[in-house]
């Protein structure tokens, strides 16, 4: 799952995060540096509220973003033999989540400052996958997960928009350009869960089930990073009852 032939897998070297993020922001349309300072630019009018808002829901996209590199070598420690479409899948996800983390990271150090705050403290994070190995046992499970997760994180982005706009037009395009990025990311886990597994969609429901239930405390795992309140019952039930008819169907 390297990300250029310079980078070693899943530590991904400054440049590579900021070409990452300048091609997702390329799909918003414009450049990473314009959002920025559109997004400077609103942050100066806006309410205490409304900062620290955005601030616990921006620090927890970067935080979670920046932690797929701790996903993606926990994967390739795995012993298990993934399929040439989930290697490709993952290759595809990492790079954009990396993309994901570079945006969020600009904007926020453009509209609050405090880089290297932000660099420590993302340096410390260190993932514990313990409590979630009921979830790696084989690829047509870790495929539910993904998938699972990947849709709920579209859903709460959408919910997070009008927050988002606060930062401008520019950020809240962006963001949407990020939200169709994880449904692209849930549509391809579930179409290789269902291509490379036609004999077990009889197993995704009780899977599903499990990882609503799952209420695992986020640990830097990039999966099930539901801490943001943006994350209701509601949200969570709705995305569990969607993935689950999809096998179903
Ligand atoms: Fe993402
Ligand atoms: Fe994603």
């Amino acid at each position: 799952m390297s990300l250029s032939s310079c980078d070693p897998p899943h530590h991904p070297s400054l440049p590579a995060a900021i070409a990452a993020g300048e091609a997702v922001a390329a799909r918003a349309g414009r450049g990473l540096s314009s959002v920025a300072t559109s997004a400077a630019e609103h942050a100066a009018g806006l309410s205490t509220e409304q900062v620290e808002a955005l601030r616990y829901s921006i620090w927890e996209d970067i935080a979670s973003e920046y932690d797929a590199r701790f996903l993606g070598a926990w994967l390739d420690g795995l012993d298990i033999e993934f399929s040439a479409s989930f290697r490709s899948a993952a290759e595809v996800w990492e790079r954009d989540e990396l993309g994901h983390h570079a945006c969020s990271k600009a904007v926020w150090v453009a509209a609050f400052g405090g880089e290297r705050d932000l660099d420590q403290r993302l340096a410390e994070r260190k993932p514990n996958f313990a409590p979630l190995t009921p979830f790696f046992t084989d690829e047509f499970t870790i495929l539910c997960l993904l998938a699972y997760d990947e849709l709920a994180t579209v859903r709460a982005y959408r919910a997070n928009l009008p927050l988002y706009a606060h930062l401008g037009g520019p950020f809240r395009r962006l963001m949407r350009r990020i939200m169709a990025d994880e449904a692209r990311h849930y549509a391809s886990f579930l179409s290789v869960a269902q291509s490379e597994y036609p004999g077990r969609a009889a197993d995704a429901p009780g899977v599903i089930s499990r990882l609503r239930a799952a209420g695992v405390p986020y640990a830097a795992t990039f999966v099930l990073d539901h801490d943001d309140p943006v994350f209701t019952s509601e949200l969570l039930d709705e995305t569990a009852r969607t993935l689950r008819a999809r096998f179903v169907e």
